[in-house]
């Protein structure tokens, strides 16, 4: 009666969903639910990969041990600390105390902070390209640091070339039964949620994502098994092409996200008329979003795959409307870059949030600030109308 599924006669997925859970890392909704997921080898030696959040810890323990079917548990890997993955090593070692923990020198100094564990009698500390020997099959390290901690590594099966990935293409949201990508509606189910994920989880670091695309490049991989989400066998050149253009902070298409944060709803007039007019235009792909009604992880997300950027805010307090300074605040902090922005402020009688929204815009690199300047008094004028006219060029020329 166990939820555990056969990826190969020697390669069980024993990971779980937390359908409960409102938000991933206290912070982003995840409406779909999170899953851990987890994998154990049977080869010669038995190998865990990871262990997986507490929220689903007694699940996973009662699949790890149906899957040893007796076995002893030889090797633990611990390819990434954050505690939605290493929740479980203390239970781990106290079920299974033959078992040799490997990890990169940074785990164990991290196991030893969370768990006030001293691992060095247990320890195989793995270096760049480091090999470890199961049976039939050969485990390669590849050091992956800052996708998306310090000590991250992931594991590439020589023998059957897989790459287990960490963090590395996840995706929030369940396992809906179908355990692999290919079985999914992948634009309309899965890429969101994976281009969300991605953004909003490993996104500030773009550098150190497109090392590890480096590295891998170079690999002949037959699937890709990350820590969250479904696992990749068809097509892994589609989902390696998004992440070098998120890595790189290069649009992914054309489009324009017009995001604002309106008080009683004459920023939210401008906006509406604006994405009008784009589409009058012939301007594909406009999103509009109310910063009031949406969390910005997903206009996060749709501002690293469109190409322009539309940022009209009320004036809040001499400053911008608080919603709006929060998502240019996360943007910053996602080191968003390389995007055409344009910035409408509206305020009834000192407006502000214009010259402070582009502040901040200077603060990011290489974020090219239309010259338009609409500044609306409490409510458009055909005066304001015209300016949104102008606006409009400007963005399709942008
Ligand atoms: Fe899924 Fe960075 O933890």
């Amino acid at each position: 009666m166990h939820n555990i599924r056969k990826i190969t006669e020697d390669l069980i997925y024993i990971g779980a969903n937390d359908r409960r859970i409102s938000r991933f890392e206290n912070q982003h909704p995840v409406p779909n639910g999170m899953s851990y997921n987890s994998y154990l080898l049977l080869d010669e030696k038995t190998v865990l990969l990871d262990t997986v959040d507490k929220a689903v810890g007694d699940l996973f323990l009662e699949n790890l041990h149906a899957a040893l079917k007796g076995r002893a548990l030889d090797y633990m890997i611990i390819q990434h600390m954050e505690p939605d993955h290493c929740a479980l090593i203390p239970r781990i070692i106290e079920l299974y105390p033959q078992v040799t923990v490997v990890g990169s020198q940074k785990t164990f100094g991290m196991i030893q902070q969370f768990f006030g564990l001293d691992l060095a009698e247990r320890a195989m500390v793995m270096k760049e390209g480091d090999t470890l020997q199961t049976g039939a099959h050969t485990l390669r390290f590849l050091m992956a640091p800052m996708v998306h901690w310090p000590e991250v590594m992931v594991t590439y099966d020589e023998t059957s070339k897989w790459l287990f990935s960490a963090d590395a293409f996840g995706a929030f949201g369940a396992i809906n039964g179908n355990l692999y990508a290919d079985e999914y509606d992948v634009d309309f189910d899965l890429m969101p949620e994976v281009r969300r994920y991605y953004t909003n989880i490993v996104g500030k670091y773009g550098r150190q994502v497109l090392a590890l695309l480096e590295k891998i490049a170079k690999l002949d991989i037959q699937m890709i098994l990350s820590l969250h989400g479904p696992i990749l066998r068809q097509d892994m050149h589609y989902y390696i092409d998004k992440y070098s253009k998120w890595a790189s902070y290069t649009p992914e298409e054309k489009g324009i996200v017009i995001a604002y944060g309106s008080i009683y709803g004459n920023t939210e007039k401008a906006a509406e008329l604006l994405a009008a007019k784009l589409a009058d235009r012939g301007e594909k792909n406009i999103l509009v979003y109310d910063l009031s009604a949406w969390h910005f992880s997903y206009i996060l997300s749709d501002c690293f795959r469109f190409d322009r950027l539309v940022f009209a805010s009320s004036t809040y307090n001499m400053e911008i409307f608080p919603p709006m300074e929060n998502l240019l605040l996360e943007l910053k902090g996602h080191n968003m870059q390389n995007r055409a922005v344009a910035v409408i402020e509206n305020g009834t009688w000192a407006p502000q949030s214009g010259k402070k929204m582009r502040q901040l815009l200077a603060e990011m690199k290489d974020m090219r600030v239309l010259e338009s300047e609409i500044t609306i008094k409490s409510a458009m004028t055909p005066a304001d109308d015209k300016a949104l006219d102008d606006l409009v060029e400007l963005i399709i020329a942008a």
